[in-house]
């Protein structure tokens, strides 16, 4: 007998869904929802990166551009990098324009993964990491932040976790879903460890502007760092432009060469009216991504004092726009918590696990949403869990 043939490949059927998109499609199927889970600006782009679309479109601008992006905005991408970060990238080979960072994390990945590579993830993490590292053939391997650290990577962990295998080590600071961040010591002592073991890092920065205390430092300006960092940037969250899907990456020439290689292949180029809509963000700084920084503090300032009176311990955040408090006084699991506040208060927040293992006990709520949300998803809350812990 003939044996029949799996359809769909056995490793993308072994991926997990993604524990966001889980909680969401039961959440879209509720009415009166207040939703604090998803993880997008409650802001629409600001208009004059709309109008600057529409114009783009009025002038004909509707074709593709080079596989690298517009050579215009690659060179804004680089005075941007060189201003805010002090990186000087060549915007003829060193920068890549991509479809969201998502798209620059999955081409890095495969980029530079072959099966059998071993990657160091910290856990909490945003969740695509985990499922791109596993479709290059590579290996994620965990390692945990804790709360006692306000969720800053150990160096001593990622020694730990080093073997001959190890290429890469993957940075997401600010951190989704922690909100915490790393500071220029915290990453020199990285930096020296990936220099000494030789490892790739593949720094998710997307959101670097979304920093409240301190400044944003990037790995790769660190020292030996430049030629060993594949950086990924994008527009979706601090110009609040998530559905233009637009992102950039910035690294080694071979690196970024070879991921112009696969996006060339699958994606062509981003849209060029996107890319237009992301040179008219970088170029016209007006000040309204300040205000919108400058609203996000407020409602983490307000959210964090409201979950520590209403009993839940809560590391406060210092970037993002996420907070993840702890509900291990509740004694339940963070699936179940997140499902009975559904069910019982009809507030929607992401179960920590949905970040890894290490995010057990704790709750990712997203402030990208209006003070009248907030306080009443907090309101709602607090009765929830008047009926579960004593104060
Ligand atoms: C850490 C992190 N990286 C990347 C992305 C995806 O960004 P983009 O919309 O640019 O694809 C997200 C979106 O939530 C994120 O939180």
């Amino acid at each position: 007998m003939t044996k029949i043939k799996p359809r769909v490949s056995p490793l993308v059927e072994s991926l997990p869904p993604s524990g966001i998109r889980k909680f969401f499609d039961i959440v879209a199927n509720t009415k009166g929802v207040i939703s604090l889970g998803v993880g997008e600006p409650d802001f629409v782009t600001p208009w004059h990166i709309r109008e600057a679309c529409f114009y783009s479109l009025e002038q004909g601008f509707t074709m593709y551009t080079s596989n690298w992006g517009l050579l215009e905005l690659r060179k804004e991408i680089s005075r941007f990098m060189e201003r805010e970060y002090a990186l000087e990238y060549n915007p003829e080979n060193e920068i890549i324009v991509t479809v969201g960072a998502s798209e620059a994390i999955d081409v890095a990945m495969r980029s530079v993964l072959s099966p059998g590579d071993e990657v160091i993830l910290p856990e909490p993490c945003y969740v695509s990491y985990k499922p791109c590292i596993l479709l290059s053939g590579a290996k994620p391997v965990v390692v945990e932040t804790f709360e006692e650290d306000d969720f800053r990577l150990q160096p001593s962990a990622i020694r730990e976790k080093i073997t001959p295998e190890t290429r890469v080590l993957v940075l997401c600071f600010p951190n989704n879903p922690t909100g915490a961040i790393m500071s220029k010591e915290d990453l020199e002592e990285i930096a020296r460890i990936c220099v000494s073991y030789d490892l790739l890092v593949i720094s998710d920065e997307i959101y670097s502007e979304l920093t409240y205390s301190g400044e944003h430092v990037s790995i790769a300006s660190l020292p030996g760092m430049k030629n060993r960092t594949i950086l990924v940037n994008g527009f979706s969250k601090a110009w609040a432009m998530t559905g233009w899907r637009i992102g950039f990456c910035c690294g080694p020439k071979d690196i970024i060469n070879a991921m112009v290689k696969i996006h060339q292949y699958t994606i062509l180029c981003a849209p060029i009216m996107s890319q237009m809509a992301a040179l008219e963000a970088l170029k016209s700084l007006n000040g309204e991504v300040g205000k919108m920084v400058n609203e996000y503090n407020r409602r983490r300032r307000f959210v964090v004092s409201r979950l520590r009176e209403i009993g839940l311990d809560c590391f406060e955040p210092q970037g993002a726009f996420y907070v993840f408090p702890s509900i291990k006084a509740t004694g339940m699991t963070s699936e179940d918590f997140s499902q009975r506040l559904l069910d019982e208060e009809k507030v929607a927040v992401v179960p920590g696990n949905a970040f890894g293992e290490a995010g057990e006990g704790h709750i990712r709520i997203s402030y990208a949403s209006s003070m009248k949300n907030l306080s009443k998803a907090l309101e709602k809350m607090e009765s929830f869990l008047s009926r579960r812990i004593n104060r």
